[in-house]
């Protein structure tokens, strides 16, 4: 283990970059020197961090020659696609959380308590999967060990901070009664069944990518599944309505400890006392929290659940840094 490592934040003024630097700002990893980027508009902005003033630089070609050993990319798909590549070949290892490189076959797609073991096989880039497909694999992965999942069914309630600042900025200023810039409805008092873009097949990327970063984070790369991703007037913190259905037979009460007993996760599943994952109380955690999970009665072997994570650590900054913490150990 090297004793200290230089670390840069590209899209350090973004919603996940300045998450990421929070983060970074309560754990106490080996690292001893930071350098933040972001684009022409942000370069010379002061980020304070541990207690020191650090200037924002603006990202370029030449960004990576002084020799970095890790870089968190969030600043977007094609400054992933330009810069990444460029990071990794002054070996750089990038952690990626843009959809640019997940279905790549030597880029490993890491959620550390589903598939850590795929990080050894990166080539310089490791990608972070989509918010809504890490919150779900964290719940789904210790039931597949058991139970052997056959089919799922996905429905997202996702909160505009995962379109950045742009889509928190729509519901702040619809709320105040203003148009829409990012999103093509307004989001305030709607759920808009539409997130990224439509594919041929009409359904949204965002379905798309959760179907398939499923299927290679689980290693099954047939299993059915499908989805519908819905924006809701949501700040912070995706839910999610999970339908499984399993191979094998399965106990309640067992499901429930297997859940409960799992890294990652919280079970909260008290109805008698109303007790369930809400977002407003997920913001500002790190774990996955699942709960009204009940029986499916309508097959032989189902359950539903309804998961819930801040999509802005979790799903995004904070599994970057846990696979960067991984790799340091
Ligand atoms: P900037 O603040 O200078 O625009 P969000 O997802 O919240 O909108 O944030 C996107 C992040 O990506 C911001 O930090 C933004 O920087 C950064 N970014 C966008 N385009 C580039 C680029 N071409 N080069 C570097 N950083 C970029």
């Amino acid at each position: 283990m090297k004793k200290s490592y230089k670390v840069a934040i590209v899209g350090a003024t973004g919603v996940v970059g300045r998450t990421a630097i929070k983060i970074l700002e309560e754990k106490n990893l080996p690292i001893s020197e930071y350098v933040f980027f972001a684009s022409k508009r942000s370069a010379g902005k002061i980020i304070e961090f541990k207690n020191k003033d650090y200037i924002v630089q603006e990202l370029n070609e030449n960004s990576f020659d002084s020799g970095f050993d890790f870089a968190i990319f969030s600043a977007g798909g094609e400054t992933s696609q330009k810069f990444a590549p460029i990071a990794a070949s002054k070996n750089c290892i990038v952690i990626d959380n843009s959809s640019t490189f997940r279905m790549n076959e030597d880029v490993p797609l890491v959620v550390p308590e589903v598939n850590p073991e795929e990080i050894s096989n990166h080539h310089g880039i490791i990608a972070n999967p989509n918010c809504s497909t890490i919150q779900a694999v964290v719940a789904l992965k210790p039931l597949d060990d058991k139970y052997n999942i056959k089919r799922i069914v996905y429905s997202t309630y996702q909160a505009v901070s995962g379109a950045g600042k742009k889509g928190i900025d729509d519901l702040a200023n619809g709320i105040k009664g203003f148009a829409p810039q990012k999103f093509p409805h307004p989001i305030y008092n709607n759920c808009l069944p539409h997130i990224d873009i439509f594919l041929d097949n009409s359904y949204t990327k965002e379905e798309e990518k959760m179907i398939n970063e499923t299927r290679k984070i689980l290693k099954k790369p047939d299993l059915k599944i499908t989805a519908t991703a819905v924006r809701v007037p949501v700040f912070n913190s995706h839910s999610e309505s999970i339908n499984v259905e399993f191979e094998k037979e399965f106990n309640l009460y067992d499901l429930k400890k297997d859940l409960a007993n799992s890294p990652g996760i919280i079970v909260k599943d008290d109805i008698e006392n109303n007790l369930y994952p809400l977002a407003a109380n997920a913001t500002g955690n790190d774990e996955v929290f699942v709960g009204r999970i009940r029986r499916d009665f309508s097959v032989d072997s189902g359950v539903n659940l309804w998961v819930v994570a801040d999509n802005i650590r979790k799903g995004a900054a904070t599994n970057a840094i846990q696979i960067m913490e991984y790799m340091m150990k």
